[in-house]
């Protein structure tokens, strides 16, 4: 049974773990910031020496091509992403470009020709920021309208800028980059981020879907007064609406199981003990399996948030900026998955997705399948986020033989 080099993957987990935002925590490398630039660098070189033949496509997504023996046949796309949310992990869309790469390392090792080109792709910007999240194959499977692209986000820039600089092209990102046909599969391994492979004793797993998920851009507009002598009544107070919203997503998702709402950033100005607060800017997002239950909670908050307004004489601007619908992945293609994954582990165990990945998007376009790995105490984008070797070892040689049993599948 073929299989993976385990030792140089553990190197290069550990050397893009060093490549960082200076006097940040966990790992920190944010899309678009200098440490960013620097790992994609990296990436760059690692995928060369693996003997990919490496590309930036307009979108600023790394591309490395594996040359099959049909270069008019369909590719079999396998990627993820190297950036990261504030304080994260090393493992979130690192294992799944590094060992995209080691699959390739391991079929030139055994000197594996395949009918399909191979293509690893590491996918610009997936993490959530002020632009957006999803960008690279956003770009790839959709494209963007020219209001998107000229969307400017104050300390970060507008989209197309921040693509340029990475080394995208944004003028040609109008139109999706790719489209259906042109990739024969795609095949995505991450951390699973949550409980289910732990509490279920198994290193990996095989995915069956990903999360549907809305955002959007909340600001709310109140008055700022002195918090001494602004009585009650006379209040227009920014934080009380964005605390009324934040009640509402959560009580809105703790009553749909399986569903979860969240505001994870809130800016609140002028931000001083003793100032009513005269202006907030918050996110809101929420995700579930089911797009309808993700319609209502946006309705719940959206209840809540006109409500809280009125009463309180605050002026709210809703910018929604991202709704990507849930994904279920195809039988034909997590079976071939299950297969390839059941020597690598006691049992084959199917979770679905609650993160969102690149998969998504490219589900647009092509199928789309995921491989799991174990994750330490299902916890993930923090500092604290582990996971084994052996079970990442164990996820990429699962990879690997779905790769051989699509080329064989795939016309
Ligand atoms: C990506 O990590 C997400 O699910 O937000
Ligand atoms: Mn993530
Ligand atoms: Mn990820």
């Amino acid at each position: 049974m073929y299989s993976i080099d385990a030792a140089q993957l553990a190197t290069d987990i550990d050397t893009l773990a060093t490549i960082v935002e200076p006097g940040t925590r966990g790992t920190t490398r944010r899309a678009f910031t200098a440490a960013y630039r620097a790992s994609r660098s990296w990436v760059r070189t690692c995928m060369h020496e693996a003997g990919l033949v490496v590309d930036m496509d307009a979108a600023g997504n790394l591309v490395g091509r594996y040359p099959g023996l049909r270069p008019d046949a369909p590719v079999i796309m396998l990627g993820s992403h190297t950036d990261t949310v504030m304080e994260g992990g090393r493992f979130d869309g690192a294992i799944g470009v590094l060992g995209a790469i080691a699959v390739v390392r391991a079929l030139r090792a055994h000197a594996i020709t395949l009918q399909h080109t191979i293509e690893v792709v590491d996918f610009l910007a997936e993490e959530s920021t002020p632009l957006g999240s999803l960008i690279g194959s956003t770009a790839m499977a959709q494209g963007f309208t020219a209001e998107y692209l000229a969307r400017h986000v104050p300390g970060w820039g507008d989209v197309a800028s921040c693509i340029a600089a990475m080394g995208g092209q944004p003028a040609q990102l109008t139109d999706p980059l790719r489209t259906s046909g042109m990739i024969g599969a795609y095949l995505e391994l991450h951390i699973e981020q949550g409980p289910v492979l732990e509490a279920a004793n198994v290193p990996i797993g095989v995915v069956t879907g990903i999360v549907g998920i809305r955002r959007c851009d909340v600001i709310c507009h109140g008055r700022p007064d002195h918090a001494g002598t602004a009585g009650m009544q006379h209040r227009h107070d920014a934080l009380a609406v964005a605390a009324a919203v934040i009640l509402a997503a959560e009580r809105a998702a703790q009553q749909r199981p399986g569903t979860v709402a969240t505001v994870g950033s809130l800016t609140v100005a002028p931000n001083q003990t003793n100032v009513v607060p005269g202006s907030v800017r918050f996110s809101l997002e929420m995700r579930s399996v089911h797009w309808p239950e993700v319609l209502a909670i946006w309705d719940e908050c959206m209840q809540a948030l006109t409500d809280a307004a009125t009463h309180r004489g605050v002026m709210c601007e809703v910018t929604p900026y991202e709704d990507s619908p849930p994904l279920s992945f195809a039988p034909w293609y997590t079976a071939i998955v299950a297969d390839a994954v059941a020597p690598w582990t006691p049992t084959v165990v199917h979770v679905p997705s609650g993160a969102g990945h690149d998969g998504s998007m490219i589900g647009v376009i092509a199928p789309v399948a995921m491989i799991f790995v174990r994750t330490k105490d299902g916890r993930s984008h923090c500092p604290e986020e582990f996971a084994a070797h052996a079970d990442i070892v164990a996820g990429v040689n699962a990879m690997l033989h779905t790769v051989c049993a699509l080329d064989a599948v795939l016309a």
